[in-house]
């Protein structure tokens, strides 16, 4: 199956990187919000990325140009009718992303395939929502998008073989490597990457170091290209305290118990870089 036409729903960071990425690649975008200020903020962000990408000789004014032209502004999801895929990257709960899979379920095409862009929610519960199980797949892109090599590709118990091929040979036109994870809670990526998040967020709640200090260790001792509490910052406070309590829940195993002060932090609102105050404070 030739993937043509794609909807992304939801403009935020991970939802305007995939659709940057999809755009270059020739599809044409629509990408869906619930307000046109969000999409509007979030193309004009696009196009400032693309406009570096020119003056580094990466792509020309022509196919900037013809990126922008495939990104369509959508706020009706009605709008995914004659799409091949959609691929959802809205908040990291369950049933505001089921909600949508049920609407997406009645507008779409029989063909078309629902992908979640989700961290950690199953997949196998939120096709169960669709009379299309076969046809939902876990497209997991890493942020930010277009610098990231990989899509970890997440089948539900009853994805078919067909859906697999079409998402692993999608991944490819959009030059990153696919990986396939078994459909458990934060699959891969997140399963590793979270615990270390949450401990390092442990350490600075038992005052072991200072919040730099412990970026310091990881950046300059593991040679990571950021600390885990700049990266959790850039995340979404928001999303990994989503991701901790998913895999708290469906692992049963008090190792992943997200630490109270990144609790703390979701509560008074300070979700990172997207609210201007996390871990670091930013403009
Ligand atoms: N969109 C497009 N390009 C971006 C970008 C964005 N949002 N953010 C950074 N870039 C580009 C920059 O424009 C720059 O491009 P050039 O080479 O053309 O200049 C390049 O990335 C490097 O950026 P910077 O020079 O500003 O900064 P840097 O060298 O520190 O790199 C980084 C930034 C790529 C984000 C790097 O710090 C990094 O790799 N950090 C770790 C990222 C990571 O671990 N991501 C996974 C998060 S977990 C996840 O995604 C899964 C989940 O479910 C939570
Ligand atoms: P974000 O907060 O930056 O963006 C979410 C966007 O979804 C917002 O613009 C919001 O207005 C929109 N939205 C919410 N409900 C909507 C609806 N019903 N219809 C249309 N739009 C709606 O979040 P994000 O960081 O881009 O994360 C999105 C998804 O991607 C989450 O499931 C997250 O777990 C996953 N993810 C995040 C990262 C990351 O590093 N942030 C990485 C990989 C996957």
């Amino acid at each position: 199956m030739s993937i043509q036409s794609v909807m992304l729903i939801g403009a935020g960071q991970m939802g305007g990187g995939i659709a940057q990425v999809m755009a270059v690649a020739g599809h044409k975008v629509y990408l869906n919000d619930m307000n046109m200020g969000i999409i509007k903020k979030r193309l004009e962000f696009i196009e400032k990325i693309l406009t570096k990408d020119v003056a580094k000789g990466r792509i020309s004014e022509e196919q900037k140009a013809e990126t922008m032209k495939n990104l369509i502004p959508s706020t009706d999801q009605k709008d995914a009718a004659d799409c091949d895929l959609v691929v959802e990257a809205i908040v990291e709960n369950m049933d505001i992303k089921s909600k949508v899979f049920r609407n997406l379920d009645e507008i779409c095409k029989p063909s078309c395939i629902l992908a979640s862009n989700t961290s950690s929610l199953p997949i196998t519960e939120i096709a169960a929502v669709t009379k299309r199980p076969e046809q939902v797949i876990g497209m997991h892109f890493m942020n930010p998008v277009p610098v990231m090599k990989l899509v970890e590709i997440i089948r539900g118990i009853a994805t078919s073989d067909e859906t697999f091929a079409a998402i692993q040979e999608e991944s490819r036109v959009l030059h990153k490597t696919p990986v396939e994870v078994r459909d458990v809670p934060g699959f891969i990526s997140n399963r590793v990457l979270q615990i270390m998040i949450n401990e390092a967020i442990y350490c600075l709640y038992e005052g072991v170091a200072s919040v730099e200090d412990i970026d310091t260790v990881l950046k300059l001792g593991m040679n990571h290209p950021m600390g885990p509490l700049q990266l959790a910052d850039f995340i979404g406070l928001d999303t990994v305290l989503a991701i901790m309590e998913t895999m708290y829940e469906g692992y049963a195993d008090c190792k992943y118990r997200p630490c109270p002060l990144l609790r703390q932090y979701v509560k008074a609102g300070w979700l990172g870089k997207k609210s201007g105050r996390g871990f670091y404070k930013y403009d």
